[in-house]
């Protein structure tokens, strides 16, 4: 997705905004751009490709000043290029515009724009901002502010946006303003900050303002002024970010995502601490915005989300039905809106988003919304548009996620499905106090095991540098680690690029069978369950067919190292419980693989973090 920066502020601005630029990249973008004004004028650089490039062009031709917005282009809308990159101008060349969204209906406009005289530079949509800006701005006679001016422009337009204006005109002020696309304002001493996700501005503050939907701000040394959707002056509540910048940086990790497999014990940790009471077999949520009452009658659940949060949700299906015994029903989040789902006020609607920005997750949340559900988020960045929308929210603890593979959000909300499944249960009276404390016991020790094997990873390491160079990979999980072959096969083909699919490993006689032959490596997870024979069964149909077998098995099982090419063993731990530990074998699996393709791990091609488009 795009990302945004703005500065307004006493200090050199270009530095500020390429550093800021640099701490959005794992965003995915194709070109950069920033737009300064300087005495008066504005000075405009930008670039195709990575941001090195526009530091290139601002060594040929140096700008300085004290206000100026940057912005990395993810193309939407006009193919990758310098006149497409953001910032955009106006006709007279006096104000700049960066935006990160979709104006839907921005051809019709940019026809009456060019009708009404306005020559356009590019193909974009976010272009036609800038022009309906200036024409608001003329209208007024220079009697209105530019802020006026955006939300009068606005009014126009259909889409999403998160956008930001400066002008010579007003060169003291930045304007904003979001709708279904994130936007923050950073708070600093005497200098304020626009930004698309909080990285970008850590270093400078941890105090942010987010904006919601329809509202605007004005932004500039004396403060902030922010305005809802009618115009009206609001107050809005400050966050305070408690992550510290070291932790958006990659740690001493080659990559992030590799940092961020390593920081999931702390991240599993933190999910629960101060949420669950071990001994007494009790957990405390109270944060979800549920009475208990609510909860009693909660007849079914639908769990809505995309990618990997979607295998996080089947993972959740499995808990509901056997801790809570309530229907429970799970859909990718671009589909659910479109099955007309029956809901009614006791559905409960769980949304799961990483970046709590899904496109198609958000419009799941306005479906069950509209038809009346309760609304759950489980999600892992403050005060992003699912956790605003939601009724409720689980905040997974893991801490800035900046690689574009999620790894340590993902455990974080199989931890977070184990405690609201618990405290579920325990409230509606379908799990005991005694099978509630032994889950719990288990849960504790889950970030000692996951450190386990951190620590040992010879194996895999091995494993990865037999088989990298493979076309081909198959993935397959029984009962509750069937969600964690999907998720396997999803980062080893997001990261590595090898073609990949998880499977229930039942279904093999059922097709893919026919794929197995000498060059195909099958991972089966075969960690002690009581699926455990029906995968030993799967395992010797690869056999007798020459595929490769690598097997997850709990440790001390002898049997299957005759079996398989590889084991990567792991502690016991309940079969419930199990697929948080499993999953980290195979997120080391698909790294470690990646890597040895000299693959770009972080950001791999045709992906973005966060997919706010639909
Ligand atoms: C995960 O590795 C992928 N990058 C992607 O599938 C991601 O899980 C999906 O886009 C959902 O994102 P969210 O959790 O922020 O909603």
């Amino acid at each position: 997705m795009c990302g945004i920066v703005g500065y307004v502020g006493n200090k050199d601005v270009v530095p500020i905004l390429i550093d800021g630029l640099k701490r959005l990249e794992y965003r995915g973008y194709d070109s950069a751009g920033i737009g300064v004004i300087e005495n008066g004028r504005l000075e405009l650089r930008r670039c195709m490709g990575k941001i090195c490039n526009l530091e290139n062009a601002l060594k040929e031709k140096p700008c300085k000043g004290s206000i100026a917005l940057g912005h990395t282009r993810w193309a939407t809308h006009g193919r990758p290029s310098e006149e497409n990159a953001h910032p955009h101008t106006d006709c007279q060349d006096r104000l700049v515009v960066v935006h990160n969204g979709i104006i839907e209906n921005y051809l019709t406009l940019k026809k009456g724009l060019i009708k009404e005289g306005h020559k356009f530079k590019s193909e974009t949509d976010t272009e036609v901002l800038a022009h309906l800006v200036e024409k608001y701005l003329a209208k007024s006679r220079g009697k209105k502010s530019i802020l006026f001016a955006l939300q009068r422009a606005l009014k126009e337009v259909e889409g999403s946006y998160a956008v930001g204006v400066i002008s010579v005109d007003d060169p003291e002020k930045i304007v904003c303003a979001r709708k279904e696309s994130p936007l923050v304002i950073g708070l600093g001493r005497k200098e304020y900050f626009i930004a698309s996700d909080v990285p970008a501005i850590l270093g400078y503050t941890r105090k942010v303002i987010y904006l919601d939907d329809g509202e605007t701000a004005e932004v500039s040394t004396s403060g902030v002024e922010v305005y809802d959707k009618s115009g009206r002056k609001i107050k809005k509540k400050v966050f305070q970010i408690s992550w510290d910048p070291v932790m958006a940086e990659k740690g001493g990790y080659k990559h992030f995502m590799l940092k961020e497999i390593h920081e999931q014990p702390r991240a599993i940790r933190d999910t629960f601490r101060g949420r669950m009471a071990p001994d007494k077999g009790e957990v405390y949520l109270e944060e979800i915005g549920l009475s208990k009452e609510e909860i009693r009658k909660i007849e079914k659940v639908y769990i809505v989300a995309c990618g990997t949060s979607y295998h996080s949700a089947l993972y959740g299906e499995f808990l509901f039905e056997e801790l809570v015994r309530l229907p429970c029903e799970v859909d990718i989040g671009s589909e659910f809106r479109y099955r007309n789902p029956i809901i009614n006020g006791n559905t409960l609607v769980l949304l799961i988003s990483q970046s709590g920005e899904t496109a198609d997750t958000l419009a799941g949340l306005k479906e069950a919304k509209e038809k009346g559900g309760k609304t759950l988020a489980i999600c892992n960045v403050l005060g992003s548009t699912a956790t605003r929308e939601a009724d409720g929210v689980i905040y997974t603890r893991a801490g800035p996620e900046i690689g574009v593979a999620s790894s340590k959000a993902f455990t974080a909300q199989l931890t977070a499905l184990c405690l609201l499944a618990i405290y579920f249960g325990r409230v509606r009276g379908t799990l005991g106090k005694e099978k509630a404390r032994n889950i719990l016991m288990h849960l504790l020790r889950i970030p000692h095991q996951v450190e386990e094997v951190l620590e040992n990873q010879e194996e895999i390491i091995a494993c990865a540098q037999s088989y990298f160079k493979k076309i081909d990979f198959l993935f397959l999980g029984r009962h509750i680690n069937y969600p964690i072959a999907l998720e396997g096969a999803l980062k080893l083909k997001e990261i590595s690029y090898i073609h990949a699919e998880g499977y229930p490993a039942g279904e093999m006689k059922h097709g893919p069978i026919a794929l197995i032959d000498k060059n195909m490596p099958v991972l089966a997870i075969a960690t002690d369950s009581k699926v455990y024979e029906k995968v030993m069964a799967n395992i010797e149909e690869v056999k007798a067919r020459d595929g490769i077998v690598i097997a997850l098995a709990t440790k001390n099982n002898k049997e299957i190292k005759k079996k398989a090419e590889y084991v990567f063993y792991l502690s016991e731990t309940m079969e419930i419980l199990s697929p948080i530990v499993n999953v980290v074998s195979l997120q080391l699996l698909a790294y470690h693989i990646a890597a040895l393709r000299g693959c770009d791990v972080d950001q791999p091609r045709n992906l973005a973090k966060s997919v706010t488009v639909e």
